[in-house]
């Protein structure tokens, strides 16, 4: 699945730092620390008429990321949901939208790896483009194991949301390779961690599992699914999870801010049913639930 390019967002506004730019004149400096590592933070979003799918969890996520990595100074709440609007507005944008939220390290006063040298200020972009989700969610997708392992705690936390996004999209170029849609990463264990792109659930005789977090981003939507299940009664846990329960599933899907719930219907080769009926009420249910976790800015 390749995203196209859209038309609608040739002529959007982007807020960089301290305010707006034309699409063509937004840009950050080559010494911002972003380009020179990958250093910075980032969150996606989705826009409903609603509001915003979990922003303030979100915002929560980008501001303990942004600690982790000892930013110098993270701005407030107040702040991002202030560039969020002026953006949105900008853009005239209501639903259909997704934003691509960055917090870099700032500019650099010469080029290294030294925090320290970044002395002008972290530097927040608020990207939102005309975005429909990006899976087809009544067809699924198919997805392959790939060899490069998600990231443990003893290498780099997959709890921060950093930029540093080879780890998965060298799983993502495998997958390309392959012809699928996207990569599946194991843990050092050998344990299914998640998508290279979004958490991984399945379905068995009647009961939901997921991967712990241990070696996955702890999503958002992740989250909600959890919570959702627990509040309508289906019985659910978090496990270790092997590839074999995988491939034997009864349904498996994936879960994320950019495609919502996602049908996996083949892994690794092996043919995987989208028509489960407890999916197919996890996914119906969601459709209601994420208006309601919708927040006005
Ligand atoms: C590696 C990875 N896993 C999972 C997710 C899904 O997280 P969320 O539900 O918070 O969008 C993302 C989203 O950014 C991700 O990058």
């Amino acid at each position: 699945m390749l995203q196209k390019s859209n038309p609608k967002n040739d002529n959007i506004q982007v807020f960089i730092k301290d305010r707006l730019f034309a699409r063509s004149e937004a840009k950050v400096s080559v010494f911002d620390s972003s380009v020179q590592g990958g250093d910075a933070v980032w969150e996606g979003l989705r826009v409903y008429p609603e509001g915003v799918v979990c922003l303030d969890k979100h915002l929560t996520r980008l501001q303990e990321s942004a600690k982790t990595l000892m930013f110098a100074d993270i701005p407030s709440k107040e702040f991002i949901k202030n560039a969020i609007k002026q953006t949105l507005d900008a853009n005239g944008m209501t639903d259909d939208t997704h934003i691509r939220l960055t917090l870099t390290r700032g500019e650099k006063i010469t080029s290294g790896m030294d925090p320290r040298l970044n002395q002008n200020g972290s530097c927040l972009i608020v990207l939102s483009e005309w975005k429909p989700l990006v899976y087809d969610n009544n067809q699924g997708i198919k997805v392959i194991s790939t060899s490069q392992r998600r990231n443990s705690p003893q290498f780099l936390d997959s709890k921060i949301h950093h930029n540093n996004l080879l780890n998965n999209i060298i799983a993502k170029i495998q997958a390309n390779v392959a012809g699928k849609d996207a990569g599946l990463m194991l843990d050092d264990r050998g344990f299914v961690a998640e998508l290279n792109g979004s958490n991984l659930f399945m379905v068995k005789n009647g009961k939901v599992f997921t991967p712990f977090g241990h070696a996955c981003l702890p999503g958002i939507t992740r989250n909600s699914v959890i919570k959702m299940c627990l509040k309508n009664d289906i019985e659910i846990s978090e496990e270790d999870i092997t590839l074999s329960q995988f491939y034997n599933a009864d349904g498996v899907f994936a879960t994320g801010t950019m495609g919502e719930l996602t049908p996996i219907v083949e892994i690794d080769g092996r043919s995987i049913s989208k028509n489960n009926s407890l999916q197919i009420k996890i996914i119906e249910l969601f459709k209601t639930e994420v208006r309601n976790l919708c927040e006005k800015i």
